[in-house]
């Protein structure tokens, strides 16, 4: 039978957005849906990548003094090995910096230039010029550039805008047709009212203040400003605008684009208006889910509050991480990372309940029938509550997927867990097992139990998969498709089971969480040190030669009295002698300072400080909370020598 295809996309990320347990909670959702999606029999395109163009990643590069490429080649490899690291079974990763990419980009952004839905004009903003960065009124904070705190100025660039209000009214009667488009729900009536009812303005898609992106063919002043090069990806990684177009004409429209919510607008407005002028059809849902917080809102560095995925999987695995993310944030809403709610989840739901049914039933088959699966020849009626909840959950769990409803699903299979649990203590095997009479209704109960995990077994295997796999592996069971799970007989009587580790050791609570606040204290203190001081307004070499400064040698020093920060130095410049006065006292006792070479400011206009008269200053290199501070030393050079 042909399988039916199913696409689903993450965003593609930002090689700069230093990969949190936020941007992980996409793709961790979104490979549990594409699991899913294979598991019950589709044929599945799992696309992810990195959107790798834009000043930032210049910006950036060029302080790292090598190119961009070479910057977000490192970075990639990172992501990379993370999505490996969290279990993510995507079946394609695109990066926008690929030939093929870069080659269909350029024929999108031309074509829709011939067809006169792109058009030249100017741009104006509010530039930062040590960024060279472009902002809006909105972006700006408290008036001055977002990302370095320092002024902006009005300013005008030559730009290529897209006629997005062209196509609104059309956007408006399919949002408005296809209820399923834009999800969760609450999101489309954002978008409609927020945005395109009161109507749209054109979208620029052009730069030439960095050029850093992909060229527009017909004008090479100008890189296509990201959206356009990044949505694009969702088509140009099935081969649309290239040669082979096989896998765009099986899986294109996307069943589904899965986003943050702070991506929905380019998603559900600015991507569909493309894709219309391109005539292709748009895909069939984008579901915006909410935003992961940590204690003290959203995830910042500045804030040490960053919750390090790599750091988690470390402490405690892949797939507490996975179910944590999974079963207990709502998928659509905002939902919070909490360590201590995190470790709790983990023993009560993985180790108590889940953990502990396989290795109570695995240890009991070992007690009880020397390691091998008895066969169910005694059922009861007590049995069948456990049987028909078994047999029904895959359907619930489908039917929960079908509408994104992953805590649901979930939900759904550890209620049959928690029913296996119980039926343990209905049945109670180990009062069974002292009548030799009972062994047949005894073997029963535990083939039952093995089945129930079997069950459960195949149906986390989307969104746990180690668990799925170690559980496989005790209960020895090769039989993990979804259809074996319409009847509750998979399981082969007459297997050994093999005892394994224990899968989720309880956690001690108190000692964890303070394990983890060192460690997250660790890190705070690595990220002050690497956070750099910005840099200053550029200055020409003009503008340096300005600077006079010399080498000259103290021949005085004393304290400035009433100043406890001052001391005056008499210093040599070598044919003139000066009095200095410099903020260096808590460092250096004058008698330190007596006989040493320092660098001397010399064309420094003098002013009075305390009532002394200071011809200059000395060049030091200081910490910024005055921690410590070194006087230049100029080495042996003589004295009168020139700095340059
Ligand atoms: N490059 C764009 C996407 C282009 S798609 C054509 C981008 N990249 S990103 O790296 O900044 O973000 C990637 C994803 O992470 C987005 O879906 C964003 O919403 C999501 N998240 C970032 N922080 C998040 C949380 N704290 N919580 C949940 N999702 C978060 O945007």
């Amino acid at each position: 039978m042909c399988k039916k295809p199913y696409y689903i996309t993450t965003p593609i990320y930002y090689p700069s957005a230093n990969l949190h347990i936020g941007n992980t909670y996409t793709t961790v959702a979104a490979d549990a849906l594409a699991r899913f999606k294979r598991l019950t029999g589709y044929d599945v395109m799992f696309l992810t990548g990195t959107d790798e163009h834009g000043q930032k990643i210049q910006r950036i590069a060029e302080e790292k003094g090598v190119t961009p490429k070479e910057y977000v080649d490192e970075i990639v490899a990172g992501i990379k090995s993370l999505w490996e690291i969290m279990d993510i079974s995507y079946d394609k990763f695109i990066r926008t910096t690929d030939d093929y990419h870069i080659k269909a980009v350029q024929d999108i952004f031309k074509k829709l230039y011939d067809q006169g839905d792109i058009y030249k004009d100017s741009y104006e903003g509010w530039y930062c010029t040590p960024c060279e960065s472009f902002w809006t009124e909105t972006q700006l904070v408290d008036g001055k550039c977002p990302d370095c705190g320092r002024p902006v100025e009005k300013a005008k660039e030559e730009a290529y805008f897209f006629k997005m209000s062209k196509y609104a009214d059309r956007l408006i009667k399919h949002i408005e047709d296809h209820p399923e488009f834009i999800q969760p729900e609450s999101r489309k009536n954002e978008m409609l009212n927020n945005f395109l009812r009161p109507g749209l303005q054109d979208l620029c898609v052009s730069r030439t203040s960095f050029n850093w992106g992909i060229p527009v063919t017909f004008d090479n002043e100008h890189v296509i400003y990201v959206w356009i090069d990044a949505l694009s990806n969702y088509i140009t990684a099935l081969g649309y605008g290239n040669e082979d177009t096989s896998l765009y004409e099986r899986f294109w429209p996307a069943d589904v684009h899965l986003i943050g919510k702070d991506i929905l607008r380019f998603h559900t407005i600015y991507w569909p208006i493309m894709l219309m002028a391109l005539e292709v059809p748009l895909p069939k849902q984008v579901f915006g889910h909410g935003w992961l917080l940590v204690d003290g809102g959203k995830m910042s560095k500045s804030k040490g509050n960053v919750v390090d995925p790599v750091a988690l999987v470390n402490s405690f695995g892949v797939d507490p991480v996975r179910y944590y993310l999974l079963k207990e944030i709502p998928f659509g809403s905002d939902g919070l990372f909490n360590n201590e709610i995190f470790i709790k989840k983990i023993n009560s739901d993985l180790a108590n309940d889940l953990g502990n049914l396989l290795s109570r039933t695995i240890t009991m088959i070992e007690k009880y029938f020397d390691s091998v699966i008895p066969a169910p020849t005694a059922k009861e009626d007590i049995d069948n509550e456990l049987i028909n909840l078994a047999l029904a959950t895959p359907v619930k769990v489908q039917a929960a997927i079908d509408d994104l409803k992953i805590p649901e699903a979930l939900e759904a299979i550890w209620d049959l867990i928690g029913r296996a649990n119980k039926y343990i203590d209905e049945t109670t095997p180990w009062i069974l097992a002292k009548d030799e009479s009972k062994k047949e209704r005894l073997g029963t109960v535990l083939y039952n139990l093995v089945e129930s995990l079997r069950f459960a077994s195949v149906m986390i295997s989307a969104f746990l998969p180690t668990t799925s796999s170690k559980i496989n592996e005790q209960i020895n069971s090769e039989v993990t498709t979804w259809n074996s799970l319409s009847a509750f007989d998979g399981t082969s009587a007459g297997t050994k089971v093999n005892k394994g580790a224990v899968i989720f050791p309880r956690i001690d609570v108190e000692a964890k969480l303070s394990e983890l606040e060192a460690l997250r204290q660790e890190q705070l203190k690595a990220t002050e040190k690497k956070e750099m001081k910005p840099i200053k307004e550029e200055i020409t070499i003009e503008d340096f030669e300005k600077i006079d400064l010399r080498v000259a040698k103290v021949i005085g020093c004393e304290p400035v009295k009433g100043a406890k920060k001052l001391l005056k130095l008499k210093v040599d410049l070598g044919g003139e002698e000066r009095q200095v006065v410099s903020g260096i006292a808590q460092y250096y006792k004058p008698e330190e300072l007596v006989g040493k070479s320092i660098v001397l400011v010399a064309n420094l206009k003098p002013v009075k400080l305390r009532g002394e008269l200071s011809q200059g200053m000395i060049l030091a290199a200081a910490t910024d909370d005055d921690g410590k501070l070194f006087v230049v030393d100029p080495g042996n050079l003589e004295t009168g020598s020139v700095v340059r």
